[in-house]
């Protein structure tokens, strides 16, 4: 179903790898609701990923850029405003990777080199994005940015290793961006935290498969999946919610705010 909430809205969509990505989702209904974009992932990605297959249904240009990378990111806001013909009304940051967990260390026993190159992928680059955007005034008025995060920032959850550290400095650099974004710009910033999802950088995490099945079982209303993300994403990319800044939103089918549910107690009864 689509309300046309994006007609005539143009952005920048970073992290769609496959068609499991929360980013190839969100892409296909931000196109089905009348928006355009440029889409963008890390050089690397381009290669292993089928981002051309997504290009192409949804009629959109690549501009490739690693976004730990200041000149690729200026190259990328330059590029994206010539091909929209103008400035950039939404964003999204969909990034996430920790070295630390591809290699199999523990929280107790990180590599520094690793965690630097980490946060640097999954939280600074929130900051470097928005900076580019910011110096070269691309946004439009009453535009929007969002990024994806994790409860992990708020909550333990030990196999999250590394990456609830990067999700906590991401949140922080929404709020704190969001600041200035607002004050100057009338630019809104916000991040989504999202319940586990099945895709390349969530199956990299230790135990997924059980802990996925654990987090629905503990939600009201059960995991929200990639595509409920993608229309919720649109939902604050629309002029629905242009008071709605510098929060973090749990997107999580009750997750956050449930203490234990029925099955899970049913689970440790004799
Ligand atoms: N999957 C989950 O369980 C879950 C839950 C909550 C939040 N999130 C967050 O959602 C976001 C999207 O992840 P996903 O689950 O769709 O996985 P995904 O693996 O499909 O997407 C991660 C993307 O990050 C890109 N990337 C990595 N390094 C990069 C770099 N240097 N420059 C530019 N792009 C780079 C990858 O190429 C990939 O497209 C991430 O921030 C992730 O932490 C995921």
């Amino acid at each position: 179903m689509s309300f046309n909430l994006l007609k005539g809205k143009k952005g920048i969509i970073f992290g769609a790898l496959d068609a499991n990505s929360i980013a190839w989702k969100t892409a296909e209904t931000i196109h089905a609701e009348g928006g355009t974009f440029v889409l963008t992932n890390a050089p690397i990605a381009m290669r292993m990923g089928q981002i051309d297959e997504l290009a192409k249904k949804t009629g959109s240009k690549i501009v490739p850029a690693d976004a730990t990378s200041v000149e690729d990111l200026d190259n990328l806001v330059t590029q994206a405003m010539e091909i929209l013909g103008g400035k950039i009304d939404f964003v999204l940051h969909a990034i996430g990777m920790s070295v630390n967990v591809r290699k199999g260390r523990d929280y107790t026993d990180e590599k520094y080199d690793f965690t630097t190159k980490g946060w640097d992928v999954s939280a600074l680059s929130f900051h470097k994005v928005m900076q580019s955007l910011y110096k070269a005034d691309a946004m439009n008025e009453w535009g929007s940015i969002v990024a994806l995060t994790y409860m992990a920032a708020q909550r333990t959850f030990p196999d999250y290793n590394d990456m609830a550290d990067n999700k906590a400095y991401l949140e922080s650099v929404a709020r704190s961006f969001g600041y200035f974004f607002g004050k100057e710009k009338k630019v809104r910033v916000n991040t989504i935290s999202q319940s586990p999802t099945a895709t390349t950088a969530g199956q990299g995490v230790k135990g997924f498969n059980s802990f996925i099945s654990y987090a629905d079982k503990m939600s009201p209303l059960g995991n929200a999946t990639a595509q409920d993300c993608a229309d919720y994403t649109v939902t604050l990319f629309s002029d629905l919610t242009k008071k709605v800044t510098m929060q973090n939103l749990f997107h999580d089918g009750g997750f956050s705010n449930t203490g234990v549910s029925q099955e899970i107690i049913d689970s440790f009864s004799d």
